[in-house]
């Protein structure tokens, strides 16, 4: 992606992250950045397209920036960036399909979108995402586990979400990568459940 875009886009998501501690830092979206770029490579996706995109996901988040559909932070970036009005379109729509939480299991429509969703997603599994996921509960004030709960803990958000991803995968690159960081997670779990039970 063109360097001084990229430059001009992680000065303005560092400006908006500032100090969010809900796993949604500049780190986060520089993670997913790389490895979107290592996906559209393997995938032939449009690189522009899938680099503005990855800097730009997450800077509309609700979660951070409260509701509304228009994604205004990142159209403005990208007016202020001179970018045509089709491409600034084109990058909203990504942004639009490839989060979790709003589509749940629906498919982006786009090569790009598949490319940027799996990117975000590997993000969230493996030992970033355990992490992640850890620094999100303790930040919410929710338990680490509580064996009489399936839900609302750290643990719990395992089994609501974080092993079904590596099934969610769009890419045949991002399957092989979320492969691995599954069992990852198996082995980190099976460890837990084992020191929490003092059978280690
Ligand atoms: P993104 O928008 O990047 O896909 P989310 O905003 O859904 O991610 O979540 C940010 C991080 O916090 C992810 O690593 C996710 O797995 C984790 N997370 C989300 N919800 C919970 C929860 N209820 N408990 C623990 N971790 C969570
Ligand atoms: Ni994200």
């Amino acid at each position: 992606m063109n360097p001084a875009l990229f430059e001009a886009a992680l000065k303005r998501i560092t400006r908006l992250f500032g100090e969010d501690a809900t796993g949604h830092d500049v780190h986060h979206t520089l993670r997913v950045y790389r490895m979107a770029m290592r996906i559209a490579e393997s995938e032939g996706a449009d690189r522009e397209l899938v680099g503005l995109a990855a800097m730009l996901h997450d800077a509309d988040d609700p979660k951070l920036f409260g509701g509304g559909d228009g994604l205004p932070n990142a159209r403005a970036f990208m007016e202020e960036q001179g970018i045509s009005p089709a491409q600034a379109e084109a990058i909203c729509m990504i942004i639009g399909e490839v989060s979790f939480s709003k589509n749940g299991a629906k498919r982006p429509s786009t090569l790009e979108g598949l490319v940027v969703q799996d990117a975000d997603r590997l993000d969230a599994i493996g030992a970033i995402g355990i992490a992640r996921t850890f620094a999100f509960g303790g930040n919410r004030g929710q338990a680490l586990h509580d064996p009489d709960r399936d839900t609302g803990t750290s643990i719990a958000h395992f089994h609501e979400k974080l092993l079904k991803l590596k099934n969610l995968m769009n890419t045949d690159e991002a399957r092989r990568i979320a492969e691995e960081r599954h069992r990852y997670m198996e082995a980190f779990l099976a460890e837990f459940h084992a020191e929490w039970n003092g059978i280690r």
